[in-house]
């Protein structure tokens, strides 16, 4: 259950981990120019090691263009360097993740600019992501296959809701509704908890059990993959106010605070027995902190969003200070320290990851709004 010491101070602590994120993210563009870097090892974002699935590009611009709207300078012209190449990718069909590399990017740079063209391609990587939608048991798959749904989905399904809103396009509301109703009912356990992958029968569109990929087992509840859920539900919320999707949203919330240690930072699994990892993952601490701080704005109860707030702010504030926070580690390339990507393909374990680096980013410019 998560701890809360005082609060007194802490809007300094976090804009200097909001400053000196600027200088790893001007770090990195000094170092390595072009470079999208995806998770670091022994703390350099440069070493070659496989990437799974092609779902990060985004990450590094998007962190430029909250710095180019919250201070301006040189960062909107870096964000563009880095953003325009990633618009072919509005047609890619092989990831579920386009809501991860538009959102970030395209979409920030439509909202400081209004520029049409920039919505465009937002629209068209929505529109190609809806193309993934299944009739048959109504979801988008994953990347794994057609009969593989996951809860990372919901963190994209969100340009899905803006293609749809945008061209009023029904067909393309009726997918992201589905695919929403459809993840709340077979991938959300009745705890609050999640399941990362759900399995389909493609001949008939049965649901047939739940399942992992980065978890530690089909049953237990990965805390990143609640943290895409509690973001990705809240989110949903917000665009549509189907209070189904607030329901879930608060659900997954409350199940987070319950079962997360004293600091806020969750294990990489809330099922890990001792005997088999007792990692933390800070990179869902992070999301959890950006969705909390969005969904205490839309509670109907303000108590209870107050509490969200507070909560938010408690991760933040121990995020924001060694030894997440890589500022006394000499060396270090990354922001935030004990993210891990894939335990079981031993990617990322213990390092930074550029998703961790993003929703961090994210969640401090919403408290220090
Ligand atoms: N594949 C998305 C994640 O690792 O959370």
């Amino acid at each position: 259950m998560i701890e809360f010491p005082s609060l007194v101070g802490s809007r300094e602590v976090l804009q200097n981990a909001f400053d000196f994120a600027q200088n790893r993210v001007k770090a990195i563009v000094a170092r390595d120019p072009g470079f999208y870097p995806m998770y670091t090892e022994g703390g350099r974002w440069r070493h070659g090691k496989e990437a799974w699935t092609n779902w990060c590009d985004g990450f590094l611009p998007g962190m430029m263009w909250i710095f180019a709207k919250r201070c301006g300078g040189e960062w909107a012209a870096r964000a563009e360097s880095y953003t325009t190449p990633l618009e072919h990718r509005k047609m890619d069909r092989g990831v579920h993740d386009l809501g991860f590399i538009f959102l970030s990017t395209y979409h920030r740079w439509y909202a400081l600019t209004g520029r049409p063209e920039l919505n465009e391609v937002v629209i068209q990587a929505g529109r190609t992501l809806a193309l993934r939608f299944r009739e048959k048991g109504r979801y988008m798959p994953s990347f794994m296959g057609p009969e593989s749904l996951f809860i990372d989905i919901m963190a994209n399904v969100g340009i899905v809701f803006h293609a749809a809103m945008e061209t009023g396009d029904a067909q393309l509301m009726d997918v992201a509704m589905q695919h929403c109703l459809t993840t709340r009912r077979v991938l959300i356990r009745g705890d609050g908890s999640s399941s990362h992958e759900g399995i389909y029968d493609l001949r008939t569109g049965e649901f047939l059990r739940q399942s992992t990929q980065q978890g530690y087992r089909s049953d237990s509840c990965w805390s990143r993959g609640l943290a895409w859920a509690i973001y990705g539900f809240t989110s949903a919320y917000k665009r549509t106010r189907d209070a189904r999707f607030l329901h879930t949203a608060e659900l997954c919330a409350d199940y987070y605070i319950e079962n997360a240690p004293a600091d806020g930072v969750p294990l990489m699994d809330f099922d890990f027995p001792p005997e088999v990892s007792q990692r933390k993952e800070s990179s869902a601490a992070a999301i959890v902190a950006a969705a909390l701080l969005r969904l205490a704005k839309l509670c109907a109860d303000t108590t209870k969003g107050a509490f969200y707030d507070r909560t938010a702010r408690r991760i933040l504030l121990t995020l924001a200070r060694p030894p997440y926070l890589a500022s006394a580690t000499d060396g270090w390339e990354g922001i935030l320290k004990e993210g891990i990507y894939h335990l079981d393909k031993g990617l990322g374990v213990g390092e930074s990851v550029m998703w961790g680096e993003y929703f961090f980013v994210e969640a401090l410019d919403r408290a220090l709004d």
